[in-house]
Protein backbone atom coordinates (compact mmCIF):
# COMPACT_ATOMS: atom_id res chain seq x y z
CA UNK A 1 0.00 0.00 0.00
CA UNK A 2 2.77 2.73 -0.42
CA UNK A 3 4.33 4.15 -3.91
CA UNK A 4 1.75 5.63 -4.44
CA UNK A 5 -0.38 9.10 -3.46
CA UNK A 6 -3.45 7.13 -2.62
CA UNK A 7 -2.97 4.95 1.03
CA UNK A 8 -6.15 3.70 3.00
CA UNK A 9 -6.72 5.93 5.97
CA UNK A 10 -8.30 4.59 9.54
CA UNK A 11 -11.01 7.18 10.29
CA UNK A 12 -12.99 5.37 12.97
CA UNK A 13 -13.12 2.37 15.19
CA UNK A 14 -15.94 1.02 17.09
CA UNK A 15 -16.26 -2.43 19.19
CA UNK A 16 -18.97 -4.63 21.04
CA UNK A 17 -19.04 -7.34 23.25
CA UNK A 18 -22.24 -9.45 23.90
CA UNK A 19 -23.23 -8.92 27.79
CA UNK A 20 -23.03 -12.37 29.19
CA UNK A 21 -20.09 -12.41 30.93
CA UNK A 22 -18.35 -15.89 31.81
CA UNK A 23 -15.48 -15.69 34.75
CA UNK A 24 -12.87 -18.12 35.75
CA UNK A 25 -14.64 -18.94 38.89
CA UNK A 26 -18.00 -20.23 36.79
CA UNK A 27 -15.73 -22.31 34.51
CA UNK A 28 -13.72 -23.73 37.40
CA UNK A 29 -17.42 -24.67 38.40
CA UNK A 30 -18.00 -27.00 35.70
CA UNK A 31 -14.63 -27.87 34.21
CA UNK A 32 -11.26 -29.58 35.85
CA UNK A 33 -9.71 -26.30 35.67
CA UNK A 34 -9.34 -23.14 38.22
CA UNK A 35 -8.91 -19.21 38.36
CA UNK A 36 -5.55 -19.77 39.20
CA UNK A 37 -4.24 -21.67 36.70
CA UNK A 38 -6.12 -19.40 34.02
CA UNK A 39 -5.25 -16.07 35.13
CA UNK A 40 -1.63 -16.80 35.48
CA UNK A 41 -1.24 -19.17 32.59
CA UNK A 42 -2.86 -16.66 30.32
CA UNK A 43 -3.89 -13.54 32.25
CA UNK A 44 -7.44 -14.11 31.67
CA UNK A 45 -10.13 -13.52 34.19
CA UNK A 46 -13.13 -13.36 32.10
CA UNK A 47 -15.14 -13.49 28.67
CA UNK A 48 -17.96 -12.39 26.82
CA UNK A 49 -20.05 -15.54 25.06
CA UNK A 50 -23.41 -14.31 22.58
CA UNK A 51 -26.70 -15.65 23.86
CA UNK A 52 -28.33 -18.78 22.68
CA UNK A 53 -29.74 -18.00 18.95
CA UNK A 54 -27.43 -15.34 18.61
CA UNK A 55 -24.82 -15.38 15.52
CA UNK A 56 -21.73 -13.89 14.44
CA UNK A 57 -23.75 -11.11 12.58
CA UNK A 58 -25.47 -9.79 15.42
CA UNK A 59 -21.68 -8.68 16.70
CA UNK A 60 -20.36 -7.68 13.27
CA UNK A 61 -23.49 -4.73 13.11
CA UNK A 62 -22.92 -3.56 16.41
CA UNK A 63 -18.97 -3.16 15.63
CA UNK A 64 -19.57 -2.12 12.48
CA UNK A 65 -22.61 0.81 13.38
CA UNK A 66 -20.08 2.14 16.32
CA UNK A 67 -16.92 2.38 13.67
CA UNK A 68 -19.50 4.72 11.17
CA UNK A 69 -20.60 6.50 13.89
CA UNK A 70 -17.01 7.18 14.75
CA UNK A 71 -16.13 8.40 11.46
CA UNK A 72 -19.23 10.12 11.05
CA UNK A 73 -20.20 8.29 7.87
CA UNK A 74 -23.66 6.93 6.48
CA UNK A 75 -22.14 4.97 4.23
CA UNK A 76 -19.36 2.27 3.07
CA UNK A 77 -18.03 1.32 -0.68
CA UNK A 78 -16.80 -2.39 0.23
CA UNK A 79 -17.53 -4.48 3.63
CA UNK A 80 -15.30 -6.93 5.03
CA UNK A 81 -16.12 -9.43 7.68
CA UNK A 82 -13.38 -11.07 8.92
CA UNK A 83 -14.83 -14.60 10.89
CA UNK A 84 -13.90 -18.29 10.76
CA UNK A 85 -17.42 -18.23 12.86
CA UNK A 86 -19.67 -17.27 10.43
CA UNK A 87 -23.49 -17.57 9.94
CA UNK A 88 -23.99 -20.72 8.05
CA UNK A 89 -20.62 -22.42 6.25
CA UNK A 90 -22.73 -20.79 2.92
CA UNK A 91 -23.11 -17.69 1.98
CA UNK A 92 -20.91 -15.06 3.54
CA UNK A 93 -21.60 -13.59 6.80
CA UNK A 94 -20.05 -9.75 5.32
CA UNK A 95 -23.51 -9.08 2.83
CA UNK A 96 -26.01 -9.83 5.66
CA UNK A 97 -24.26 -7.52 7.82
CA UNK A 98 -23.99 -4.75 5.13
CA UNK A 99 -27.93 -4.64 4.23
CA UNK A 100 -28.44 -4.74 8.30
CA UNK A 101 -26.46 -1.34 8.44
CA UNK A 102 -28.82 0.23 5.23
CA UNK A 103 -25.98 -0.83 3.01
CA UNK A 104 -27.36 -3.09 0.33
CA UNK A 105 -25.94 -3.27 -2.88
CA UNK A 106 -22.31 -2.59 -2.29
CA UNK A 107 -19.48 -4.96 -2.11
CA UNK A 108 -19.63 -7.70 0.56
CA UNK A 109 -17.56 -10.60 1.55
CA UNK A 110 -15.29 -12.64 4.47
CA UNK A 111 -12.43 -13.22 5.03
CA UNK A 112 -11.16 -16.29 6.79
CA UNK A 113 -7.30 -16.02 8.63
CA UNK A 114 -8.33 -17.44 12.06
CA UNK A 115 -6.77 -15.03 13.97
CA UNK A 116 -4.86 -13.24 11.81
CA UNK A 117 -8.64 -12.28 10.13
CA UNK A 118 -8.10 -8.72 10.73
CA UNK A 119 -4.82 -7.77 9.65
CA UNK A 120 -5.40 -10.04 6.00
CA UNK A 121 -9.13 -7.76 5.85
CA UNK A 122 -7.49 -4.40 6.34
CA UNK A 123 -4.86 -5.58 3.86
CA UNK A 124 -7.55 -6.83 1.24
CA UNK A 125 -9.88 -3.64 1.89
CA UNK A 126 -6.63 -1.57 1.98
CA UNK A 127 -5.72 -2.89 -1.10
CA UNK A 128 -8.52 -2.07 -3.16
CA UNK A 129 -8.59 1.85 -2.11
CA UNK A 130 -4.82 2.14 -2.78
CA UNK A 131 -6.05 0.76 -6.36
CA UNK A 132 -8.81 3.26 -6.74
CA UNK A 133 -11.72 0.54 -6.69
CA UNK A 134 -13.04 1.98 -3.69
CA UNK A 135 -13.53 5.26 -1.58
CA UNK A 136 -14.21 3.72 1.85
CA UNK A 137 -14.44 0.34 3.65
CA UNK A 138 -16.05 -0.92 6.59
CA UNK A 139 -13.97 -3.48 8.11
CA UNK A 140 -15.32 -5.66 10.58
CA UNK A 141 -13.20 -8.93 12.79
CA UNK A 142 -16.11 -10.83 14.53
CA UNK A 143 -15.94 -14.20 15.79
CA UNK A 144 -18.29 -16.27 18.22
CA UNK A 145 -15.84 -19.26 18.89
CA UNK A 146 -18.39 -19.92 22.64
CA UNK A 147 -20.57 -21.98 19.41
CA UNK A 148 -17.62 -24.15 18.23
CA UNK A 149 -16.02 -24.69 21.50
CA UNK A 150 -16.01 -28.68 22.97
CA UNK A 151 -17.93 -28.09 26.01
CA UNK A 152 -15.62 -30.51 28.02
CA UNK A 153 -12.38 -28.78 26.38
CA UNK A 154 -10.98 -26.78 29.50
CA UNK A 155 -8.18 -26.38 27.02
CA UNK A 156 -9.87 -23.77 24.51
CA UNK A 157 -12.72 -23.07 27.00
CA UNK A 158 -11.04 -21.52 29.12
CA UNK A 159 -9.51 -19.17 26.39
CA UNK A 160 -12.03 -17.98 23.72
CA UNK A 161 -14.54 -15.34 23.82
CA UNK A 162 -17.05 -13.36 21.98
CA UNK A 163 -16.85 -10.11 20.48
CA UNK A 164 -16.16 -7.50 17.34
CA UNK A 165 -14.81 -4.87 16.35
CA UNK A 166 -14.36 -2.66 13.62
CA UNK A 167 -12.39 -0.05 11.82
CA UNK A 168 -13.67 2.87 8.54
CA UNK A 169 -10.94 3.10 6.56
CA UNK A 170 -11.37 6.26 4.05
CA UNK A 171 -9.18 7.27 0.48
CA UNK A 172 -6.74 9.73 1.85
CA UNK A 173 -2.58 10.30 1.34
CA UNK A 174 0.45 7.63 2.14
CA UNK A 175 1.92 10.71 4.24
CA UNK A 176 -1.49 11.56 6.49
CA UNK A 177 -2.15 10.02 9.86
CA UNK A 178 -4.26 6.65 10.11
CA UNK A 179 -2.28 5.85 6.49
CA UNK A 180 -1.62 1.97 6.33
CA UNK A 181 1.77 1.15 5.86
CA UNK A 182 4.57 -1.70 5.71
CA UNK A 183 1.78 -4.46 5.07
CA UNK A 184 2.87 -7.73 5.94
CA UNK A 185 1.13 -10.93 5.30
CA UNK A 186 2.27 -14.51 5.42
CA UNK A 187 1.40 -18.10 6.09
CA UNK A 188 2.28 -21.74 6.52
CA UNK A 189 -0.09 -24.30 5.78
CA UNK A 190 2.01 -27.27 6.56
CA UNK A 191 1.04 -26.52 9.91
CA UNK A 192 -2.30 -26.35 9.61
CA UNK A 193 -3.28 -29.36 11.58
CA UNK A 194 -2.48 -27.07 14.62
CA UNK A 195 -5.39 -24.97 14.73
CA UNK A 196 -8.76 -26.99 13.19
CA UNK A 197 -12.30 -27.74 13.04
CA UNK A 198 -11.71 -31.48 11.19
CA UNK A 199 -15.71 -31.95 9.78
CA UNK A 200 -17.60 -29.58 8.22
CA UNK A 201 -16.02 -28.61 5.27
CA UNK A 202 -15.06 -30.46 2.02
CA UNK A 203 -12.68 -32.38 3.53
CA UNK A 204 -14.42 -33.99 6.23
CA UNK A 205 -17.82 -33.66 5.19
CA UNK A 206 -21.18 -33.18 7.30
CA UNK A 207 -22.89 -37.30 7.80
CA UNK A 208 -26.44 -35.56 8.47
CA UNK A 209 -26.31 -36.95 12.06
CA UNK A 210 -28.14 -35.33 14.27
CA UNK A 211 -25.39 -36.24 17.29
CA UNK A 212 -23.02 -33.87 17.18
CA UNK A 213 -19.33 -35.10 16.31
CA UNK A 214 -16.17 -34.22 18.54
CA UNK A 215 -14.79 -33.49 15.06
CA UNK A 216 -17.09 -30.47 14.41
CA UNK A 217 -15.22 -28.86 17.57
CA UNK A 218 -12.58 -26.47 17.70
CA UNK A 219 -9.12 -27.38 18.57
CA UNK A 220 -5.58 -26.08 19.01
CA UNK A 221 -2.31 -27.78 20.48
CA UNK A 222 -1.64 -24.69 22.67
CA UNK A 223 2.43 -25.49 23.59
CA UNK A 224 3.57 -25.65 19.70
CA UNK A 225 1.33 -22.79 18.57
CA UNK A 226 2.57 -20.80 21.43
CA UNK A 227 6.17 -20.99 19.70
CA UNK A 228 4.75 -19.96 16.65
CA UNK A 229 2.70 -17.23 17.72
CA UNK A 230 5.82 -15.00 19.31
CA UNK A 231 8.16 -16.42 16.63
CA UNK A 232 5.77 -15.32 13.80
CA UNK A 233 4.35 -12.15 15.35
CA UNK A 234 7.94 -10.79 16.55
CA UNK A 235 9.20 -11.44 12.62
CA UNK A 236 6.41 -9.53 11.19
CA UNK A 237 6.14 -6.56 13.38
CA UNK A 238 10.16 -6.09 13.01
CA UNK A 239 9.82 -6.37 9.56
CA UNK A 240 7.20 -4.06 9.50
CA UNK A 241 8.74 -1.20 11.45
CA UNK A 242 12.21 -1.54 9.44
CA UNK A 243 10.26 -1.39 6.27
CA UNK A 244 8.62 2.02 7.16
CA UNK A 245 11.51 3.24 8.68
CA UNK A 246 11.03 2.54 12.15
CA UNK A 247 13.76 1.12 15.22
CA UNK A 248 12.51 -0.09 17.52
CA UNK A 249 12.90 3.05 20.15
CA UNK A 250 10.45 4.87 17.53
CA UNK A 251 7.37 2.47 18.38
CA UNK A 252 5.08 4.33 20.84
CA UNK A 253 2.81 1.12 20.64
CA UNK A 254 2.50 -2.81 19.36
CA UNK A 255 -1.39 -3.85 18.71
CA UNK A 256 -1.07 -7.73 18.66
CA UNK A 257 -3.82 -9.99 18.97
CA UNK A 258 -4.79 -11.09 22.42
CA UNK A 259 -3.97 -14.55 22.50
CA UNK A 260 -2.20 -14.91 25.98
CA UNK A 261 -0.51 -12.27 28.00
CA UNK A 262 2.42 -14.31 28.04
CA UNK A 263 2.77 -14.50 24.50
CA UNK A 264 2.53 -10.44 24.33
CA UNK A 265 5.51 -10.64 26.93
CA UNK A 266 7.56 -13.02 24.97
CA UNK A 267 7.07 -10.76 21.45
CA UNK A 268 8.02 -7.46 23.40
CA UNK A 269 11.37 -8.82 24.97
CA UNK A 270 11.89 -10.34 21.29
CA UNK A 271 11.23 -6.89 19.79
CA UNK A 272 13.13 -4.80 22.40
CA UNK A 273 10.34 -3.05 23.14
CA UNK A 274 8.95 -2.33 26.63
CA UNK A 275 6.08 -4.40 27.40
CA UNK A 276 4.02 -1.94 28.84
CA UNK A 277 3.99 -0.11 24.87
CA UNK A 278 2.08 -3.62 24.41
CA UNK A 279 -1.99 -2.49 25.07
CA UNK A 280 -4.27 -5.10 26.58
CA UNK A 281 -7.71 -6.08 27.22
CA UNK A 282 -6.95 -9.80 27.23
CA UNK A 283 -8.19 -9.84 31.08
CA UNK A 284 -11.57 -8.53 30.21
CA UNK A 285 -12.36 -10.60 26.88
CA UNK A 286 -10.47 -13.50 25.99
CA UNK A 287 -9.18 -14.76 22.74
CA UNK A 288 -11.50 -13.21 20.30
CA UNK A 289 -10.08 -14.66 17.48
CA UNK A 290 -10.41 -12.27 14.30
CA UNK A 291 -12.27 -9.83 16.70
CA UNK A 292 -9.38 -9.18 18.82
CA UNK A 293 -7.42 -6.61 16.64
CA UNK A 294 -10.03 -4.12 16.34
CA UNK A 295 -10.83 -4.46 20.07
CA UNK A 296 -8.03 -4.28 21.94
CA UNK A 297 -7.61 -1.06 19.31
CA UNK A 298 -10.97 0.46 20.19
CA UNK A 299 -9.95 -0.33 24.09
CA UNK A 300 -7.20 1.66 24.30
CA UNK A 301 -7.83 4.56 22.06
CA UNK A 302 -10.99 4.91 24.97
CA UNK A 303 -8.52 4.31 27.85
CA UNK A 304 -5.95 6.86 26.12
CA UNK A 305 -2.89 4.13 25.78
CA UNK A 306 -3.40 5.25 22.37
CA UNK A 307 -3.21 9.02 21.40
CA UNK A 308 -3.18 11.16 18.29
CA UNK A 309 0.55 11.13 16.60
CA UNK A 310 1.56 7.99 18.05
CA UNK A 311 3.55 5.48 15.69
CA UNK A 312 2.22 1.82 15.85
CA UNK A 313 2.20 -1.39 14.78
CA UNK A 314 -0.27 -3.91 14.66
CA UNK A 315 0.05 -7.26 14.64
CA UNK A 316 -1.88 -10.62 14.89
CA UNK A 317 -1.08 -14.70 14.39
CA UNK A 318 -3.57 -17.53 13.96
CA UNK A 319 -4.78 -20.78 12.66
CA UNK A 320 -3.40 -21.83 9.00
CA UNK A 321 -1.02 -21.19 9.97
CA UNK A 322 -1.54 -17.35 9.26
CA UNK A 323 0.61 -13.61 10.40
CA UNK A 324 0.68 -10.42 9.52
CA UNK A 325 1.33 -6.81 10.77
CA UNK A 326 0.53 -3.25 9.14
CA UNK A 327 1.82 0.21 10.46
CA UNK A 328 0.59 3.61 11.14
CA UNK A 329 0.67 7.26 13.08
CA UNK A 330 -2.40 6.58 15.13
CA UNK A 331 -4.70 9.35 13.78
CA UNK A 332 -7.41 11.74 15.68
CA UNK A 333 -10.39 9.40 15.72
CA UNK A 334 -12.68 8.73 18.66
CA UNK A 335 -13.51 5.15 19.47
CA UNK A 336 -16.99 4.03 20.16
CA UNK A 337 -17.08 1.17 22.54
CA UNK A 338 -20.51 1.06 24.50
CA UNK A 339 -21.86 -2.45 25.40
CA UNK A 340 -24.94 -3.29 27.69
CA UNK A 341 -24.88 -3.66 30.77
CA UNK A 342 -22.77 -7.48 31.49
CA UNK A 343 -25.26 -10.45 32.88
CA UNK A 344 -24.54 -13.81 34.14
CA UNK A 345 -25.52 -16.51 31.80
CA UNK A 346 -27.76 -19.68 33.21
CA UNK A 347 -24.74 -22.36 33.08
CA UNK A 348 -26.76 -23.91 30.56
CA UNK A 349 -26.03 -21.02 28.45
CA UNK A 350 -22.17 -21.53 27.72
O1 LIG B 1 -5.24 -17.27 18.87
C1 LIG B 1 -4.56 -18.10 17.98
C2 LIG B 1 -3.25 -18.48 18.48
N1 LIG B 1 -3.38 -19.12 19.77
C3 LIG B 1 -2.42 -19.00 20.64
O2 LIG B 1 -1.49 -18.29 20.39
C4 LIG B 1 -2.47 -19.83 21.89
C5 LIG B 1 -1.09 -20.28 22.26
N2 LIG B 1 -1.04 -21.22 23.37
C6 LIG B 1 -1.26 -20.87 24.65
O3 LIG B 1 -1.60 -19.75 24.95
C7 LIG B 1 -1.00 -21.89 25.72
O4 LIG B 1 -0.33 -22.99 25.16
C8 LIG B 1 -2.30 -22.40 26.42
C9 LIG B 1 -2.86 -21.29 27.30
C10 LIG B 1 -3.31 -22.83 25.39
C11 LIG B 1 -1.96 -23.59 27.32
O5 LIG B 1 -0.99 -23.21 28.27
P1 LIG B 1 0.33 -24.11 28.46
O6 LIG B 1 1.07 -23.51 29.56
O7 LIG B 1 1.02 -24.20 27.14
O8 LIG B 1 -0.26 -25.48 28.91
P2 LIG B 1 -0.13 -26.91 28.20
O9 LIG B 1 -1.02 -26.98 27.01
O10 LIG B 1 1.31 -27.26 28.02
O11 LIG B 1 -0.74 -27.83 29.34
C12 LIG B 1 -0.07 -27.98 30.60
C13 LIG B 1 -1.01 -28.70 31.54
C14 LIG B 1 -1.64 -29.94 30.91
O12 LIG B 1 -1.79 -30.93 31.92
P3 LIG B 1 -0.74 -32.14 32.03
O13 LIG B 1 -0.84 -32.87 30.72
O14 LIG B 1 0.58 -31.53 32.26
O15 LIG B 1 -1.29 -32.93 33.20
C15 LIG B 1 -3.00 -29.46 30.50
O16 LIG B 1 -3.95 -30.51 30.44
O17 LIG B 1 -2.11 -27.83 31.89
C16 LIG B 1 -3.32 -28.50 31.62
N3 LIG B 1 -4.35 -27.53 31.27
C17 LIG B 1 -5.16 -26.97 32.18
N4 LIG B 1 -5.24 -27.12 33.50
C18 LIG B 1 -6.19 -26.41 34.13
C19 LIG B 1 -4.64 -27.04 30.03
N5 LIG B 1 -5.67 -26.17 30.13
C20 LIG B 1 -6.00 -26.12 31.45
C21 LIG B 1 -6.98 -25.40 32.16
N6 LIG B 1 -7.02 -25.57 33.51
N7 LIG B 1 -7.83 -24.55 31.57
Amino acid sequence: MSGTDRAAVVAGVGAWVPPAVVTNEALAERLDTSDEWIRSRTGIRRRHVIAPGGATSDLAVEAGRRALESAGADDADVVVVATSTPDRPCPATAPEVASRLGLTGVAAFDVAAVCTGFVYALGVAGGMIASGFARTALVIGADTFSTILDPLDRTTRAIFGDGAGAVFLRAGRPTEPGALMGLRLGSDGTRSELIEVKAGGSRQRSTGLPARDRDTYFRMEGRPVFAHAVRRMATSVRATAAEVGWAPADIHRVVLHQANARILAAVAEQIDVPAECFPSNIDRVGNTVAASVPLVLADACVSGELSPGQRIVLGGFGGGLTWGSVALVWPDVTAIRSDAAPVSPSPTDY
